[in-house]
Formats: C-alpha cells, structure tokens, sequence
C-alpha cells in the first residue's frame, strides 16, 4: 500500500467533484499511465482481473473449445466456462510451469477457437512457438499474464503478444489498486466492444446491444493504483530478497528453483520451491513451516481438473507434469517487506529439519 498520507491526498479531489465511478478522471489517468509502463497500444481497465478475462474471450466471439493449461488459478477455467466454452486442457513444461506447446496441436480439432495460456509466477509461455501454431490454425490467443505485470522480453512489453492478455491488479499482485485487472490487445477496434461490455452491453442513451456486464475499475481503485505505480519499480527491487531464498535453497537435494531466462526481466511476484525427492514432501514442508506461523501456499493445488465442480468432466484426464506440480510445488512468503532475516529463518526451518531427518536414518 502506499502511505495513509498519500492516498488520502490523492482521493481528495473526489469529494470536489463527486464522479466516483463510470470512466471518471482517475480512470483515465491510470489507464494512460499504465499503457505507457507496459508498452502496450491498447489498453483498458477493469474491476478485477477475473471480469477483465471473461469479457476478453467474449469479445473475441469465440465458440467451441479453448486449449488451456489445468496448473492456474480457478479464474482461467471458469472464465472458459463461463462463457459458454469447452476447456480443453493441455499439460505443462516440468521447468517452468507453464503451458506445454509442444503438446498443443495434437489437442486442436474442428471446433478449437482459441489458446488460453498463462505466463504462471511471471514465466513467460513460449510465446513464439504459441505465436505460429495459432497462425497455422486461425486460432485466438488470449493470455492470462495476471502473474506478470511489468515483465519483458527483450524489452518487449509481454501484454503485446498474442490477440489479448489480461493482468490481475489484485491486493496480493506486485500492482494493485485493491481489486482491479486490465486488458492489453492488439486489434484497436476492440476497444470500443470492450467498453460496451464492461458497462452492460450500454450503446447509447437508450440503446443496449450487447449482452455485457457490469466490469468498471470505481475511481477509488485508480487513484490506488496512481499511488502504487509511482513506487512499484522500487517494490519490486525491494522483491529481490526472494535472491536469498535462491542462495539458501540453490543445489539442495530435491528441491528445483524457478528458472531464471536470460532477456526476460522479472518481476519476483512469487518464488514457487519444488519439492520433488527432497527428503520431506511438499505437505510437510508446509506443516512444517505453519508450526512455525509461517504460512506459505499450495499454489495450485489442487489442479483445476480436481475441483469439485470439474472432476466428474476432467479429473481422468492423463496431465503428469501437471499433477506432480500440483503435488509439489509451495510458493514461499515475498513481499516487498519482508526481511532477510526471515528469510534465513525460513529457509533454516526447512533444510535443518531435513538435516535432522537424514541423520536420524
Ligand atoms: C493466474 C490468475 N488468473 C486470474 C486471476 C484473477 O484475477 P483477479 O483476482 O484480479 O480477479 C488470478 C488472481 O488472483 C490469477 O492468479
């Protein structure tokens, strides 16, 4: 959060004007602001990332099925389904988590419209592969890039690639405004779609003609945002703590890091931990730490072909490297503020208990 000081300040002019919502100045400023810091043409905000997905894939106008990866947050699959499409899900890479595309084509049939990819933790898809597989079939790509706000390629903005890309500007993201997401897009006639759909469909004074919803980012979240985009360079070189997890936890036995690529700026949103072979399981790492007060995530698990309100359609589905990262993968605690010396202690829990259990064999 920014300071106390600074966002009251900056939400002043509110009560002058009293326009709280429905595309008011704050709105327009971030939007502005934002387009600009990811280096993207297009650009619109929404009340959170969830609708900033739905209403992507509606305005695409898509039908069928969508090949998506299962390791996500329940976002990705239930904006498919809440619009009316099939999920088709593709298993992922063991390295860095994200969608495997060398396994896409053979799941392309007839009816697939589109790819729905997510750059997980902030690891870009392989984006190029991705790029002439849906040339090759006429196929939508839409990223979910909630993970990877501010992330580059080679100095390329990532929500230029592909149709669309949405980004989450939930309170847990590196960039907030309390809730809030945004859509990045390529073809420029969308945004006036987007718009429509984000306010119900709402054409004209008395003209509704499309079947919308209600997804417009209030002025309060903006101004949020306007603060926290002024520190947000400096939060996330403050994330570089998660650097000590790696030199505490780099070449031990059964535990994989997430890769670092070379030309790809990073964001440190999450430092998710393999635990594989390591001599605790990925559950009792977790107890472990929790006895602790330490509270790291399962995160994801479980894969969204296991949720209960999926399993009867999708859990016999054959995704391994999928269900082994679900099984064992913990995302540590980061944050901009937390402390070396947490992390030391984090990390000491961790491999002295392993220590510990070696030698007691
Ligand atoms: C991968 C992924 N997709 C989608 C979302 C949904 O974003 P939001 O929480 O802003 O609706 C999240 C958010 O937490 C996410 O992690």
């Amino acid at each position: 959060m920014p300071s106390y000081e600074e966002f009251i300040a900056e939400i002043k002019p509110i009560w002058e004007t009293a326009w709280m919502t429905n595309m008011g100045e704050f709105h327009d400023r971030l939007k502005d602001q934002l387009k600009e810091y990811l280096k993207a043409e297009n650009l619109l905000l929404f009340v959170n990332g969830h609708m900033a997905l739905e209403m992507a894939l509606q305005a695409m106008n898509l039908t069928g099925e969508v090949i998506t990866t299962p390791f996500s947050f329940a976002s990705t699959t239930h904006a498919i389904i809440r619009n009316n499409l099939t999920p088709v899900f593709c298993d992922i890479r063991e390295d860095d988590y994200t969608i495997d595309a060398d396994q896409i084509e053979a799941l392309i049939t007839d009816k697939t419209t589109a790819i729905l990819p997510v750059h997980v933790y902030g690891n870009v898809c392989d984006v190029d592969k991705i790029e002439s597989i849906a040339k090759k079939h006429n196929l939508k790509v839409i990223y979910d890039a909630a993970h990877a706000f501010g992330v580059e390629v080679n100095h390329r903005g990532i929500g230029t690639y592909g149709d669309a890309s949405m980004f989450s500007f939930h309170a847990t993201k590196v960039f907030n405004t309390i809730e809030g997401g945004a859509v990045t897009f390529k073809d420029p006639s969308l945004e006036i779609l987007l718009n429509y759909l984000k306010n119900f469909g709402i054409t004209g004074k008395e003209s509704v003609e499309y079947i919308g919803g209600n997804a417009k980012m209030n002025e309060f979240q903006a101004a949020m945002g306007i603060c926290n985009l002024r520190h947000v360079e400096e939060n996330i070189e403050r994330r570089l703590v998660s650097e000590r997890y790696r030199e505490h936890l780099q070449g031990v036995s059964g535990i994989r890091l997430n890769p670092i690529k070379q030309g790809i700026s990073q964001n440190y949103a999450y430092f998710p931990v393999s635990f594989d072979g390591f001599w605790l399981t990925r559950n009792q790492v977790y107890d472990l730490l929790a006895s602790h007060n330490i509270f790291a995530r399962k995160y994801f698990y479980p894969l969204i072909t296991d949720f209960e309100c999926y399993r009867e359609r999708f859990s016999d589905l054959e995704l391994p490297c999928a269900r082994r990262a679900a099984d064992s993968v913990l995302t540590l605690p980061l944050y901009a503020d937390l402390p070396l010396e947490d992390v030391d202690r984090i990390c000491e829990i961790i491999l002295s208990a392993a220590k510990k259990g070696k030698q007691s064999v």
